[in-house]
């Protein structure tokens, strides 16, 4: 399959500050792919940018072949997208709101009013339908927003951080639709905090750091590229961790630490290729 995801050199600034450097990325048609980085470090702006909530300084993008900036009706058609901050009209009910997301998309009556009765049930959301917004908590909120996204049935679906703040529950949810959504052939580009939420679920996991990839792989090669034993052990007070090729070198390196230190050998994970590679710990300082 080709690439339904290309940017380009993509810049982005507030006030001359840069949030996305000069950020080179494609993502292939039918993938899952993550998106990790630390706070700050330009995911959400990427979204934006790609999935036209916002303008760019430079840079060009293209989705399903459509470019931004010369066709942007195509390249919205194409596009759904489940934002950081939930962007629900607080004026209507959750029903209006998905009625009036529907009309955006023009789609018919019929197929408006069936799938929002599937995904609905699907989430469990039918007695809220009626609600104003304001009255749901805010993973309900979440909930109603995901439905929202998905009901014209975009190619390509962009969800940022779309299982935080819900319940373990809504989360399995989730990320069963995610992994249909998926076998049915939506290219899905998902930000998340939850290392382990990245390594369940993606093919492919890029790497963000003050505004650029720094890394882009399968989780496993990603993993084997920071050495896929990992040997953790106390020094000083604090944990240090060691990484080497193969289990005898982790071993012998294991061996020559003091005794009496307790020291873990095991398989390197995501969340040891994001410190080692970004020095900082995940969902670190806002
Ligand atoms: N509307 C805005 N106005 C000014 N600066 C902004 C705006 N949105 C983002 N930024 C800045 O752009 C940079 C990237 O922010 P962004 O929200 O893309 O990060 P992120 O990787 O999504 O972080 P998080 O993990 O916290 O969601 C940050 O320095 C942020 O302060
Ligand atoms: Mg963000």
């Amino acid at each position: 399959m080709g690439d339904i995801i290309v940017i380009e050199d993509l810049v982005k600034t507030f006030d001359g500050k840069t949030a996305v450097d000069r950020l080179n990325l494609r993502i292939r048609e039918g993938e899952l792919f993550g998106f990790l980085g630390p706070n700050g470090a330009g995911k959400t702006t990427t979204v934006r940018c790609v999935a036209t909530l916002t303008n760019f300084d430079s840079g060009t993008i293209t989705v399903d072949g459509y470019d931004l900036v010369k066709n942007p009706r195509e390249a919205k058609e194409r596009m759904g997208v489940i934002q950081q901050q939930v962007s629900l009209d607080k004026d209507l009910t959750i029903r209006e709101n998905m009625i009036s997301h529907a009309m955006y998309h023009m789609m018919g009556r019929a197929e408006r009013d069936e799938k929002i009765r599937e995904l609905s049930d699907f989430f469990g959301l039918e007695e809220y339908l009626d609600r104003p917004v304001d009255s749901l908590s805010g993973g309900w909120k979440k909930r109603a927003a995901i439905v929202c996204a998905m009901l014209h049935n975009p190619k390509v679906l962009f969800l940022d951080e779309p299982t935080s703040g819900l319940d373990i529950n809504a989360r399995r949810l989730l990320w069963d639709v995610v992994r249909r959504l998926h076998a049915g052939g939506t290219t899905i580009v998902l930000t998340t905090h939850y290392i382990e939420e990245a390594e369940a679920l993606c093919d492919r996991v890029g790497i963000i750091d003050h505004g650029r990839i720094i890394a882009l792989d399968t989780p496993q090669r990603l993993c084997e590229s920071v050495g896929s034993v990992a040997v953790e052990y106390m020094e000083d007070a604090r944990t240090r961790y060691r990484y080497f090729g193969t289990r005898e070198e982790a071993n012998a390196f294991a061996a020559g630490i003091n005794t009496g230190v307790d020291v873990t050998i095991r398989r390197t994970n995501l969340e040891d290729v994001f410190v080692e590679l970004t020095g900082k710990s995940v969902g670190g300082q806002k």
